[in-house]
Formats: structure tokens, sequence, C-alpha cells
């Protein structure tokens, strides 16, 4: 008697727990793809404007990219201050930086930190951190807090799979017309390769001087790639008359001498379009 007059009781409690948590899980789901999807989805794509935002910084408030119009930038952001492979990025970035600035080339960091953790963890590391031989390194460039994420989000910097409260180790390069030009994405674990960050500036800076590509590892002073004829007139005109100081293996595959000195001295550009859009204008 008890348990037939328990049953139908049972049932509508399971009926109505099973209800509730397919709700909360579908309401979930909507506020996930309502609210956080498009903000941490949303990534600047290569040929892309930069997006404007304006910060407060370890040497300023910034007004990004406007304050750097006509040098090329660097964004990057690292996941956190007072971390060690943060820490070893930041001593070797602050001890390349006059490369980086030689190449008319500005540096600016970011993390989601405030701006006196920032000028805390920068001077800890002048004031007591070495590695590989570094030590008193002063880091002079910008360093963003942000703290809202605001930022982060704008450049697709907080990727939750990796962490949802730390950005990961992207690289935004951005060209002297607020352009994103490359992009390059590193998880929490793995600190960056700064030669490869020199060698994609100065393989871009390369490419926009002298209408040219650069061919896979390619150093400055290698040969590099002649953008391929876009057209058979071309095509043909290419392999019969042998243009001067350009090797051709096919009519597609075709390279020249770029010195080290024309790398480093590259005539001044303007208005030119970017050596890859060139490439894909067929040529008479
Ligand atoms: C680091 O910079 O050492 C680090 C930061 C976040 C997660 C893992 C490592």
């Amino acid at each position: 008697m008890c348990n037939s007059l328990k049953q139908p009781h049972f049932t509508f409690t399971l009926l109505l727990r099973t209800t509730f948590n397919f709700t909360a899980i579908l309401i979930s789901k909507i506020m996930i793809e309502q609210n956080q999807t498009p903000e941490i989805m949303s990534l600047p794509r290569i040929g892309d404007k930069a997006p404007e935002f304006k910060a407060i910084t370890t040497q300023g408030e910034i007004n990004f990219p406007a304050d750097y119009q006509g040098k090329w930038i660097i964004l990057f952001s690292h996941p956190a201050d007072f971390t060690p492979v943060c820490t070893s990025e930041f001593m070797t970035f602050a001890k390349r930086a006059p490369e980086f600035s030689a190449l008319n080339c500005q540096l600016v960091g970011l993390s989601i930190d405030g701006l006196y953790s920032h000028i805390a963890w920068l001077r800890t590391i002048k004031d007591k951190i070495e590695f590989k031989g570094m030590k008193n390194m002063e880091v002079t460039f910008p360093l963003i807090e942000d703290i809202t994420m605001e930022v982060a989000k704008k450049y697709g910097m907080i990727q939750p799979g990796e962490s949802s409260t730390k950005a990961v180790r992207a690289v935004f390069f951005i060209d002297p017309k607020g352009i994103v030009r490359a992009l390059i994405y590193y998880p929490l674990s793995m600190g960056r390769n700064f030669d490869e960050l020199k060698r994609a500036l100065i393989a871009m800076q390369t490419a926009d001087a002298y209408n040219v590509a650069t061919p896979a590892d390619w150093q400055p002073g290698d040969d590099v790639i002649v953008p391929p004829a876009g057209s058979c007139g071309a095509a043909k005109n290419r392999m019969e008359s042998k243009e001067e100081g350009v090797t051709c293996n096919d009519w597609f595959f075709c390279t020249k001498k770029l010195s080290l000195e024309q790398v480093n001295n590259p005539p001044k550009i303007k208005n030119q379009q970017h050596a890859y859009e060139s490439l894909s204008v067929p040529q008479h």
C-alpha cells in the first residue's frame, strides 16, 4: 500500500529534476553562445585593420595603433606577470628591443594583470633575475594593463581550451598602415623564438620593399622568390627571355639573388601594395 502510494511521487520528482537539469544546460548553452563565444572567438585576421583601443601601460596611456603610425608594431600577449617563462621572454625582448627598433618596429606587450603588478614585476626582473647571461634588464617598451580583458578579447588572446583567465602567447605583426600582416600563437608552456619573430618581420619588410616572396626557411641574404607569372603570355616570355638575374626552374618557380646589403637597406616605399597582393595580379 505504502509502496504504491510512493511510486507516482518518485516518478514525478524524477521528471521534475530531469526537466530542471535539461533547462539549466540549455540556458547555459544559450548564455555561452550569446555572451561569450563572439567575444572570445573574435580574432583579427591577416589583412584586417588592427582593432583600435586606448589603454594604460607602463609607459603611460596609448592610443593603438594610431600612436605608432608609420612604424611596424609587434603586439604580443603573455599569460601572467611573475611567471618564469614570461620572465625569460621579457628579458629577451628587453635585450633585443634595439634590434627591433632598428627595423622601425615598436614592441607592445600585454597581460591580464594590473599596472602595479606590471611595475613590480619589471622592477623585480631588473633587480633580481639572471637568465642566460642577461641581468639588470630594463623593459622600456609599453606593457598594457588589461584586467578587464577588453584588449585581449579584441585580439582573440583568450583561448578557453588553454585558459579562460590568462592570455595565450599571441604575437601580432601590424604594418605601418595599421594592417595585421601575420599572427603567431603559442601555448602557455612554450617560450617564443625571438630569432623567428625577427626573421618574420624582416621577411615581410623585404617582400614589401622588393615585391618578392621568401621561400621556406629563408634567411636575409638567401635567394628570394619572384612573383609567379600571372598569364600564359607572361609565363612564355619569362621562360624565353631569361630575365636578368632571374633563375627559373619552371615558369612558376623563379628565384633571384637579393644580397644582405639590399635586405638591410631597402628602398623607401610609398603606397606600395603588399607583395602578396601583387603576386596574384596577372603580369603582362
Ligand atoms: C610561465 O610564464 O611560466 C607560465 C605562465 C602560465 C602558465 C604556465 C607557465
